[in-house]
């Protein structure tokens, strides 16, 4: 290959590396689709599982389809004992992002066929991802306060069973509705880096244990999903809206980003921002206010005029912790609960590598050493 002739393009910013129809996004105009269907309206009218099915194969299911995929989802969501005692040996002053890698790839140990060519194999395979992901980071939640994991509850719905499963209570129902529409937000977003990830590990044709536990370590990062945890240290390190301007005015002196601002897609409000906002305030509205929700208001305010012309507005993340907070999660599992929803996606876009797959191998411009000898020791 003539390498003079490459052109370097760190982060792949705008190169196109596949087709897909999964996802569109307008980032000028903050639109996003999932199979064609606008965000807002999945938001309002559909379920988790629902969008699940829409995203992995390509529809909205019927309601013999649906009832099929949830009840297949709730047999599967409980987790072998040899997890579970696995999960007993993590220490607890881990973080539940490593915990959750570490499990998701383990189920490759008890699903080791690699019949990724055998739809029955790939539907089982998705239904036990998606299925048992919730159950392992509330496992993990009560492994390390000391208490025993507890078993799901058949009686309830994904989002309220997981809640239940977190907290050892079951929770409002306008707790598990708003959970669910948090999840449908985060559920896929076209060529992220941890989707992208999940691509590259799925074109080797691994097994998609693998592929979800790459795409969970590549979600963990702060510039990614771990984003939606450093909003709420931010917040706090503000502590109050008369403290914004100085925060604003130092972070940009020093070059520090402001975290759950900024979007290499979206020049304007992210779409989800938009309605994870409005969600927060039914929150709000129901169960009281959270006083950090008036610094990230002032924060956007603030942040806007002297951000917004380099298209830099508030991403998914800077609204997300403060649903979170308010349902009682502890800011840790956020990005756990971000991966939960994203495993849809990722599952979405391992099917469609599958379907026209060509092993990610991109080139390099090399700027190390001309060829030389090895010296010996004494002559070093
Ligand atoms: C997610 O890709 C996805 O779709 C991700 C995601 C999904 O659903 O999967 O949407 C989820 O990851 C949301 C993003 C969460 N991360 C954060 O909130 C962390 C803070 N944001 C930044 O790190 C940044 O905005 C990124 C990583 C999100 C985007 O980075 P880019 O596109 O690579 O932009 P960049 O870092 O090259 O910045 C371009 C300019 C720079 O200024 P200059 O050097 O040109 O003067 O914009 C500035 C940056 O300093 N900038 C910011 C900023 N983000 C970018 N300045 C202040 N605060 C910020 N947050």
């Amino acid at each position: 290959m003539d390498h003079s002739k490459l052109i370097l393009k760190p982060g792949l910013e705008g190169i196109p590396v596949t087709q897909s129809s999964i996802c569109d996004i307008d980032g000028k105009k903050g639109k996003l689709l999932y199979r064609g269907y606008e965000i807002g309206e999945l938001a309002q009218k559909s379920s988790f599982l629902e969008t699940a099915f829409l995203l992995i194969w390509g529809e909205l299911p019927s309601s013999s389809e649906l009832r099929d995929f949830e009840a297949e989802v709730q047999m599967h969501r409980r987790l072998s004992f040899r997890v579970r005692d696995m999960m007993k040996c993590f220490p607890e002053s881990g973080h539940p992002m490593d915990a959750l890698q570490s499990s998701a790839a383990s189920l490759g140990l008890f699903y080791s066929r690699r019949a990724i060519d055998d739809p029955k194999y790939v539907y089982n395979a998705v239904i036990r991802l998606i299925a048992k992901i919730p159950t392992m980071i509330a496992a993990f939640q009560l492994i390390r306060k000391g208490h025993d994991p507890i078993q799901p509850r058949d009686d309830l719905t994904y989002s309220a069973n997981f809640l239940y499963m977190l907290t050892e209570k079951e929770q409002d129902p306008l707790a598990a509705k708003v959970f669910d529409k948090c999840l449908i937000l985060h559920a896929e977003h076209s060529l992220n880096a941890s989707t992208f990830s999940a691509r590259v590990t799925a074109s080797t044709l691994t097994d998609p244990y693998a592929v979800v536990a790459s795409a969970v370590g590549t979600l963990a990062g702060p510039l990614h999903g771990g984003a939606n945890e450093d909003v709420i240290a931010m917040l706090e390190s503000i502590n109050k809206p008369e403290n914004v301007s100085s925060f604003i005015e130092n972070s940009l002196r020093d070059k520090r980003k402001i975290m759950g601002f900024g979007h290499r897609e979206y020049r304007v409000k992210d779409p989800r921002a938009i309605i994870l906002q409005q969600l927060a305030e039914e929150l709000f509205d129901r169960f009281g206010k959270d006083e950090m929700y008036d610094v990230a208001k002032r924060l956007e305010k603030e942040a806007i005029p002297k951000l917004g012309a380099k298209g830099i507005y508030p991403n998914v993340d800077f609204y997300s912790g403060l649903v979170y907070r308010k349902l009682g999660i502890p800011r840790d599992l956020f990005t756990p609960i971000f991966a939960i929803s994203r495993v849809a996606g990722w599952l979405a876009h391992w099917r469609e590598q599958l379907g026209a797959n060509r092993i990610f191998r991109p080139s390099q411009i090399y700027t190390g050493s001309e060829p030389r000898k090895w010296t010996p020791l004494e002559q070093r």
